[in-house]
C-alpha cells in the first residue's frame, strides 16, 4: 500500500473515508499528525469507543474497557503504573539469556528446508510470553491457537466458526491468576496479583488476553518481515554479518520497515483540528503507522532499508504518548537476539519460495516464509 499512502500524505494527509457500512473515519498518514494525535489523549480518546479498528457493537463493552489499550488517563495511568514494573529495561534485560537459549533451541531443530514463520518467528515470542507470564509449557499450544484466532478473524485460513478465543484466553488468565495467588512464583502474573495496588481478577484476565495477542502477533511478524527484508536487501545482510554493532539499531529499523501494526484508532472528544483539517466530536480517527513510517518529512530516504538508521523516530510502537507499546524493550531484545543468533549460526540462510501474507487491515503479517539454511 506504500504508493497509496504516499499519495495520501502528499494530497490528502487527513482524508475522510466514507464507510457505507458504518460511520466513516479520518485516515491520518503523516508522521507529525500521527504523533500529535497519539500525544493528546484528552482530545483523541481510546476509551470513548475503542482503539481497535472494528467494534463488535456500537458501544464499547465494559469488558473491553478493562484492557488498558481502551482506557484514557487517569484510569489508564493507574493500570499502566502497575504493569510497567514488569517491563522496565532492567526487568526485561534479565530475560536476555533465556531468549538466547530459546533461539538456539529453535535453530537446533531447523536444517535444510523450513518455514521461517512456523519454525522460528512464531514460536519465539510465544515461548517468551509464556515464560514472562509463568504459563506452563503444556498450555502454550492453546494460548497460541487462541491468540491466532483472535487476530485472524478476517483471514479465511484462520477464522473459525464457533471458536471463542477471547473467552478462552480470558478464562485462562483468570485461572492463571488464581493459581499464582495460591502458589506465587517469580513471574509477571505473580507480581500483578500480589502487592498493594494489585489488579482485579477481571483486569488480570483481560491483561493476559492483551499480552498474548500484543506480544505474539506483532513480534512474530516483525521477525518474519525482517527476514524477508534481508532477503530483498542481501547487501544489508552482508553488512550485519560483517559488523554486529548494527544489532543496536537493527530492531527499530525492522519495526519501521515492517510496521507489524498497521493502525490504531482514536475518537475525537471535541471539535478540533489535525494538520489544519477540522474534525468533529465523535469522529473516528485512524492512525496509519505504516504510512507515517515512510514519511519523507520525518526520515531521510524512507524507502531504503538501512539497518544502521540512527536516529530512527519511527512510530511502529505507537506515536508516543501514554499508550506507547508496553513491550517495546522486550520486542527489541527478541529481535536483537534472534538476528544475532541467525547471523552466527545460519549466515547462508536464503529464501526458498514465495511468502504467504495474512489477510488483515490491522496486522501486516506473513503466514509462511519458506527458507533454506
Ligand atoms: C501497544 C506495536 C510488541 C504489549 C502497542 C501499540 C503499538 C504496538 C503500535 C499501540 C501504541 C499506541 O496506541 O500509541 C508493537 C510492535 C511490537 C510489539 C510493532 C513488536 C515488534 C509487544 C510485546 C508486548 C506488547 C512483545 C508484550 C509483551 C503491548 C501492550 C500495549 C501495546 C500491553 C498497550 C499499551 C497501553 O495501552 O498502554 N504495541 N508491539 N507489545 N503493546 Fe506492543
Amino acid at each position: 500500500p506504500h504508493e497509496q499512502f504516499a499519495w495520501l500524505r502528499r494530497n490528502a494527509p487527513v482524508y475522510w473515508h466514507p464507510d457505507p457500512g458504518g460511520p466513516g473515519f479520518w485516515a491520518v498518514t503523516r508522521h507529525a499528525d500521527v504523533t500529535h494525535v497519539s500525544r493528546h489523549p484528552e482530545l483523541f480518546s481510546s476509551h470513548r469507543r475503542s482503539s481497535l479498528l472494528y467494534e463488535r457493537s456500537g458501544e464499547l463493552l465494559e469488558r473491553d474497557r478493562l484492557i488498558m489499550l481502551n482506557q484514557d488517563p487517569p484510569r489508564h495511568t493507574a493500570t499502566r503504573a502497575v504493569v510497567n514494573r514488569g517491563f522496565t529495561p532492567r526487568a526485561i534485560g534479565r530475560l536476555e539469556d533465556r531468549i538466547r537459549k530459546i533461539c538456539h533451541d529453535l535453530l537446533d531443530r531447523v536444517s535444510g528446508e523450513a518455514d521461517f514463520v512456523a519454525d522460528i518467528a512464531a514460536p519465539l515470542p510465544l515461548h517468551v510470553i509464556c515464560e514472562l507470564l509463568g504459563a506452563p509449557a503444556e498450555d502454550r499450544e492453546s494460548i497460541f491457537a487462541w491468540s491466532n484466532h483472535l487476530i485472524g478473524f478476517e483471514d479465511p485460513d484462520l477464522a473459525r466458526k464457533g471458536a471463542e478465543p477471547l473467552r478462552n484466553l480470558y478464562e485462562y488468565g483468570v485461572r492463571l491468576a488464581a493459581a499464582r495467588r495460591e502458589r506465587p512464583g517469580e513471574d509477571l502474573v505473580t507480581r500483578l496479583v500480589t502487592g498493594g495496588e494489585a489488579l482485579s481478577e477481571a483486569e488480570l484476565g483481560m491483561f493476559v488476553v492483551l499480552l498474548a495477542v500484543a506480544g505474539n502477533e506483532t513480534t512474530r511478524n516483525a521477525a518474519s518481515g525482517g527476514m524477508l527484508a534481508f532477503f530483498a536487501h542481501p547487501a544489508e545482510w552482508r553488512r550485519l554479518l560483517a559488523d554486529r554493532s548494527l544489532l543496536r539499531t537493527l530492531p527499530d529499523e525492522i519495526v519501521r520497515w515492517v510496521s507489524p501494526v498497521i493502525a490504531f484508532r482514536r475518537t475525537a472528544t471535541a471539535a478540533t483540528e489535525i494538520g489544519g483539517q477540522r474534525i468533529a466530536e465523535n469522529d473516528k480517527v485512524i492512525l496509519y503507522y505504516t504510512a507515517a513510517n515512510r514519511d519523507e518529512d520525518a526520515f531521510d530516504r524512507p524507502g531504503v532499508f538501512d539497518i544502521g538508521r540512527d536516529p530512527n523516530p519511527h512510530v511502529g510502537f505507537g506515536g508516543g504518548g501514554p499508550h506507547f507499546c508496553l513491550g517495546a524493550h522486550l520486542a527489541r531484545l527478541e529481535l536483537k537476539v534472534l538476528f544475532e543468533t541467525l547471523a552466527e549460526r545460519m549466515p547462508g540462510i536464503e529464501q526458498a519460495g514465495e511468502p504467504r501474507w495474512l489477510r488483515s487491515n490491522f496486522i501486516s503479517g506473513l503466514k509462511r516464509l519458506p527458507i533454506r539454511t
